[in-house]
């Protein structure tokens, strides 16, 4: 499956395509979890993804052969939970997370999804703002949620993801991305 947008428009020269996560991508996108995050999944955790997990969808974002970043969502009948999402660091600022989340929202929508979640930490703001851009809210702070550093989550929620404002609100995003020259 590629990227709806056109990523000539979309993320510079450079043709950004977005495909189903496969176990041959697992070693590159732990090399960019690893330095994304300061917490990281088992090393087992995205095999058991891709190939236990049924409600789990995972993409790749590439430049060529490059995997530059990474998302993944849980689709449970009209909630959708995004688990994780990254770009790599020398890529960052160029849309990719953007498209990604486009992406994920996509796909979660296509499934059914009228909902979706994420947890990120208090002190990261720049997904906030790729959040909020998106139409996601704080609806609430778990405490203490990250354990390396005790830090609190912020649970965001968007919906409802079938209405016509946030379709609409969806679309002017995606004609702004394609819109980027
Ligand atoms: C969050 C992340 C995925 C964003 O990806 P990206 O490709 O760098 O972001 P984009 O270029 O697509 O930016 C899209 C929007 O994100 C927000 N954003 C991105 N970087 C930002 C920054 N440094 N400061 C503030 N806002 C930022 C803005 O809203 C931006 O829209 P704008 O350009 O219209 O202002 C990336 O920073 C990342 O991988 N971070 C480490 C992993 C992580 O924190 N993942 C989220 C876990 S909850």
């Amino acid at each position: 499956m590629k990227a709806e947008l056109d990523p000539a428009h979309a993320g510079g020269p450079e043709r950004f395509d977005i495909v189903r996560m496969t176990a041959a991508d697992i070693a590159e996108v732990t090399r960019i979890e690893r330095a994304s995050f300061t917490t990281t999944w088992p090393a087992d955790a995205f095999y058991n993804e891709l190939t236990t997990n049924k409600l789990a969808h995972y993409f790749v974002g590439r430049i060529g052969e490059r995997i530059v970043g990474y998302g993944g969502i849980w689709v449970i009948f009209e909630d959708s939970h995004i688990t994780t999402i990254a770009v790599d660091a020398e890529f960052r600022g160029r849309k990719f997370g953007e498209i990604l989340l486009l992406h994920l929202l996509d796909e979660a929508i296509e499934r059914g999804a009228t909902w979706m979640t994420l947890e990120v930490r208090e002190s990261n703001v720049a997904a906030q703002q790729l959040y909020r851009k998106y139409g996601f809210t704080t609806v609430t702070t778990r405490k203490g949620y990250y354990s390396d550093n005790d830090e609190n989550a912020l649970v965001m929620w968007a919906g409802n993801l079938k209405g016509d404002l946030y379709r609409a609100r969806l679309n002017a995003l995606r004609a702004a991305l394609h819109a980027r020259t």
